[in-house]
């Protein structure tokens, strides 16, 4: 797509990825909306980013529908759902929590898919297709210990793009999904991690760049799925 006639709407977009994204969409003449829960840091974000800020959590349904309600008014339209929302967990199977592990699945599996439904409702009745654009994880890939509840959340969200691609090409819906490694984010804090400099590691600003590069192809193409490394983290 020619990014000038992005209309982009990315969940929590007041931090890390979802931040560096919207930096990159708008230097390139897309118009962007930001959404987070935290409202001070949502506004500042967006002042700093010239995006238009929606306070809305993914969690809530009515906040989801009022979310695309508000960038419709905005914007007109939109064509572009970031369904970057999410928030991380780490206990062993013997000390998780029951509502822990439904918080996670609340923001991060139920989150997903109310922003994604809402977004492609949107689109096909618009008629003029559209993008989703799911923010997994290396996590959803493969399993390792402490994350029962995280990587059982990005798992579903592979799951959920795996079926939201095959009902929706038909209506020129391109559903593609991003597998960050590590990323150096405030998320680093959800895992008990200090957020440290680390030259080694990929910065959101790799991210956003893949999220560039997967909008920009001509709409007659799409990549289905992007896995971005760290090239050699220490
Ligand atoms: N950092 C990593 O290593 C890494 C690796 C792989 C995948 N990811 C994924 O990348 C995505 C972005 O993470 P990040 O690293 O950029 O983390 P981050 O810096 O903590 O940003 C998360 C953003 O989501 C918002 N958010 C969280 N829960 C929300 C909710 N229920 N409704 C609306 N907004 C919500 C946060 O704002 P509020 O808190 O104010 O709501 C914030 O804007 C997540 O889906 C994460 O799982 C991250």
């Amino acid at each position: 797509m020619d990014l000038k006639t992005a209309k982009v709407l990315i969940t929590g977009g007041s931090s890390g990825i979802g931040f560096a994204t919207a930096r990159v969409l708008i230097a390139v003449g897309a118009k962007v909306a930001i959404t987070g829960r935290d409202e001070s840091k949502l506004k500042a974000a967006a002042v700093e980013l010239k995006a238009l800020a929606i306070h809305a959590d993914v969690s809530v349904h009515a906040d989801v529908t009022r979310m695309v309600d508000e960038i419709v008014q905005a914007f007109g339209s939109f064509n572009v759902l970031i369904n970057n929302a999410g928030i991380g967990s780490f206990a062993s199977l013997v000390d998780l929590e029951l509502a822990e592990f439904r918080r996670i699945m609340d923001t991060n599996v139920f989150g997903a898919m109310l922003a994604g439904q809402a977004a492609a409702r949107h689109f096909i009745a618009n008629g003029k297709g559209g993008n989703i654009i799911n923010i997994a994880s290396t996590a959803a890939q493969r399993g390792f210990a402490g994350g029962t509840a995280y990587t059982a959340s990005k798992f579903a969200v592979a799951a959920m793009t795996e079926c939201w691609r095959a009902e929706l090409r038909g209506h020129d819906i391109r559903v593609m999904q991003v597998n960050p490694s590590e990323v150096v984010t405030e998320f680093q804090g959800c895992m008990g991690r200090q957020q440290v400099v680390n030259e080694t590691k990929l910065r959101a600003s790799e991210i956003a760049h893949a999220i560039k590069a997967m909008l920009e192809m001509d709409d007659r193409g799409f990549i289905p799925e992007l896995t971005v490394w760290a090239t050699n983290p220490k």
